[in-house]
């Protein structure tokens, strides 16, 4: 069968600043939680790789968007670095960094490729954290500032904005399940740092239409479909729950601009909601999007506990359910995740009845592999199953764009191998293999798939 894609449609890869950049020391960067914890405990890294060995982009970018261009795309995420941009966090532009994204910036669009520009991905400067990071409401004012220098600073250009990069997981990574800095595991500093981080998202929403800057400005979230294991009602409830705190504690306030009622209920019969002040629910309206990126990698697959809760112990989500891995399913052989294609076509779904269809595109999706260069054959990688990934998740995606979703592009994750969060180079997601030694580049097979089937806007199946 052959998928046509509508006229327009975005296609692209997206990637962020700390993972691609290099030269996090350097060019009057200061540095982010993620240099201070690699110089502290690099053991937590793997094979003792740090966000400083990168595929170079701070080098390399003028190589890498020729790239881009010879892989057909038409648009490009990438995030400016807060470090990088403002070093003390608040004050003074680093004059060395607007240059480097001004040039960036440029080039992407002398070569015809839109910039997506992400804010915040990941990348807290240390400066920030110090004074307790997003558990710290006056972080809010502060991330608000650095978003509108940006808007003003690249706004002529930039037309496409996101305030965060899946802001749950820096909740997840830091607050509950410790694989992120600063490593605290505890649910009410977790519900304040997600609170504040949606005040933060929702003040820079509101000065991107107070400059009257042209385009449009979104968030990318990591939609991950609850699926209860069994029709068991428990396990409804708690794929209800899942849901409500790992999906719905973002996509409410910026699709609808509030939080679900029955999340506000649900951490009050926990005693667990974060400190409001008046006016956050006017300023949290105001957070409302033009446009929405979804990334998705897996679907949840959730039951209700099975053993009973220790009343004494702290509350963490654990008590309501378990994460359960469904047998049978057709699981990610180089990584253990589940790959679930309709999961895309689900979530496009959910949004256009549950939503009011809002405007949206997929912003990641992708296949990390272990040990890729396995897989070398004359010299390049033939990654098969990344092309199957890719067109298997397009057909959902085609299905649900047929049945009227505003899903208006496809951008993988990633352009080029790497450096992942701790797990550095473990799992290869690019569709450009990285010598992270030599810095040579060798588009990969899917790479070659993808760029036929970004220039014909449609592929056969
Ligand atoms: C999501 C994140 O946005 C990105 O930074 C990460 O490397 C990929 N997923 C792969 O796990």
């Amino acid at each position: 069968m052959k998928y046509t894609f509508p006229a327009g449609f975005w296609w692209g890869s997206a990637s962020s600043a700390l993972q691609t950049e290099g030269e996090s020391q350097h060019g009057g960067k200061s540095q982010t939680t993620w240099d201070v914890w690699f110089a502290r405990q690099p053991w937590r890294f793997h094979q003792g790789i740090g966000p400083d060995e990168t595929s170079t982009f701070y080098q390399h970018w003028q190589q890498d968007i020729a790239l881009l261009k010879q892989l057909n795309h038409n648009s490009f995420r990438t995030s400016i670095s807060w470090s990088r941009l403002i070093p003390d966090g608040t004050g003074e532009v680093n004059p060395e960094a607007v240059i480097f994204y001004n040039t960036v910036i440029d080039e992407l669009l002398a070569q015809g490729i839109t910039p997506f520009i992400t804010l915040f991905h990941f990348d807290m400067p240390m400066v920030m954290q110090e004074k307790g990071g997003w558990e710290n409401r006056d972080v809010v004012a502060a991330f608000a500032r650095y978003a509108d220098t940006c808007f003003r600073l690249f706004g002529n250009r930039v037309k496409h904005w996101f305030t965060f990069n899946e802001p749950i997981v820096p909740v997840e990574g830091g607050y509950l399940y410790d694989f992120h800095y600063p490593n605290v595991v505890d649910f009410r500093r977790a519900a304040t740092v997600a609170y504040h981080t949606v005040l933060a998202h929702a003040s820079a929403v509101r000065l991107f239409r107070a400059g009257r800057y042209e385009g449009e400005i979104g968030i990318v979230l990591n939609l991950t479909p609850s699926y209860p294991r069994s029709d068991n009602p428990a396990d409804v409830n708690a794929a209800h729950c899942a849901d409500l705190l790992f999906n719905r504690s973002f996509l409410d306030p910026v699709l609808r601009g509030q939080y679900p009622q029955d999340l506000v209920e649900l951490l009050k019969q926990y005693d667990q909601l974060p400190l409001c002040e008046p006016g956050d629910s006017a300023l949290i309206a105001d957070g409302k999007i033009d446009l929405l990126g979804i990334n998705y990698y897996q679907p949840r697959r959730v039951k209700c506990r099975d053993s009973a809760v220790n009343p004494d112990a702290p509350f963490m989500p654990e008590w309501l359910f378990d994460h359960y891995d469904m047998p049978g399913r057709q699981m990610n052989p180089y990584r253990g995740w589940e790959i679930y294609p309709p999961g895309i076509y689900d979530i496009l779904t959910n949004l256009r009845v549950n939503y009011n269809n809002p405007r949206c595109f997929i912003s990641e999706n992708g296949m990390g592999v272990e040990n890729e260069a396995r897989f070398i054959n004359n010299g390049k990688i033939n990654d098969e199953y990344r092309i199957d990934f890719i067109s298997n998740h397009l057909a959902w995606l085609h299905k649900g764009i047929s049945e009227g979703c505003q899903c208006l592009g496809y951008h993988m994750w990633t352009f080029i191998d790497n450096w992942s969060w701790c797990n550095g180079y473990k799992n290869r997601y690019g569709f450009v293999q990285l010598d992270l030694s030599t810095q040579q580049r060798i588009v990969k097979k899917s790479g070659e798939w993808f760029s036929a089937v970004a220039a014909s806007n449609s592929f056969d199946k």
